[in-house]
């Protein structure tokens, strides 16, 4: 049977990717954030997990304001990174994993969630910057990935509990997937940010410490924060944490914290990296 033998957050910042083509890692400005990610690739370097599913938001890119899905999985032998540019070294394509993908697919639907489906896909920086900064040297992807993007562009925007639900349903479809692979699940983006109006560049630390600190044993906190809680407290486009409380989900009720970073400001952002381990 497939394992889940993990859980990741990493902020998704599109400069972060640039500054990891660049390879700025000592760099000053980069190293406090940077270094938050060495425990996390000796992690992997151990652990080499076959499979990631990785919980993200598309920016416009593979759903515009004209149709935007709420929930959306790929299905797809792999996905193109169509994201802005910015000089990214080039990688090819994502590697999907479209079995695994159908085998969710199935299982969510059961546990009634209804996802749009997509058998073709393109992936913005959401999905592309974390691996890129976990697997800064790769030239090939070392992982297949899952990609399920949710909606964070257009209100009404699911709500914190519902995403934890279903990540719970994603977490107990990796582990009744009878093939033996090693699972890892990211959530991507966050924290407190807040990219345009009045409050543009808004970061609120406070928050984003106070919420690294409660997903790991009182993540119920956090599922009862609303919308507009997010919007207020961690400005409008750090509603992106919804995606962590995804992945925490599908880690099962007990985790165990094997490392953690946090440095604000990186680009608009609080940038906070955690990786959990479930607890039986
Ligand atoms: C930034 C953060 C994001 O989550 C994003 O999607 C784009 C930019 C930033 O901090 O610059
Ligand atoms: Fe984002």
């Amino acid at each position: 049977m497939a394992t889940l033998v993990g859980g990741i957050t990493s902020s998704h910042i599109p400069a972060v990717g640039i500054a990891t083509t660049k390879r700025l890692f000592d760099d000053p400005y980069w190293k406090p954030f940077f270094d938050g990610y060495v425990p996390v690739r000796e992690w992997m370097e151990k652990v080499k997990p076959d499979v990631v599913i990785s919980i993200y938001n598309d920016h416009g890119l593979n759903f515009f304001l004209d149709q935007v899905s709420t929930f959306a999985i790929g299905a797809a032998h792999h996905y193109d990174n169509a994201d802005e540019g910015w000089g990214l070294k080039t990688m090819p394509p994502v590697p999907g994993d479209p079995e695994l993908s159908w085998h969710i697919i199935e299982a969510l639907n059961k546990d009634e969630f209804d996802l749009t489906m997509c058998q073709e896909m393109k992936v913005d920086h959401g999905l592309v910057v974390p691996l890129q900064v976990i697997w800064p040297d790769a030239e090939e992807w070392p992982v297949k990935v899952v990609p399920v993007a949710i909606n964070t562009v257009q209100h009404p925007v699911p709500s914190a509990k519902r995403c934890y639900d279903l990540g719970v349903s994603i977490g107990n479809a990796i582990r009744s997937y009878d093939e033996d692979l090693k699972v890892v699940v990211f959530g991507t983006g966050g924290m407190s940010h807040q990219l345009q109006g009045e409050r543009a560049g808004f970061i609120n630390k406070r928050f984003d410490l106070d919420f690294m600190d409660k997903i790991i044993d009182r993540q119920q906190e956090l599922t009862a924060l609303t919308t507009t809680d997010f919007i207020r407290e961690a400005g409008s486009e750090g509603v992106e944490l919804i995606m962590w409380l995804t992945m925490r989900g599908a880690l099962g009720d007990k985790v165990k914290l094997l490392h953690s970073n946090y440095h604000a400001p990186i680009s608009n952002t609080g940038a906070g990296v955690m990786l959990l381990e479930p607890v039986e």
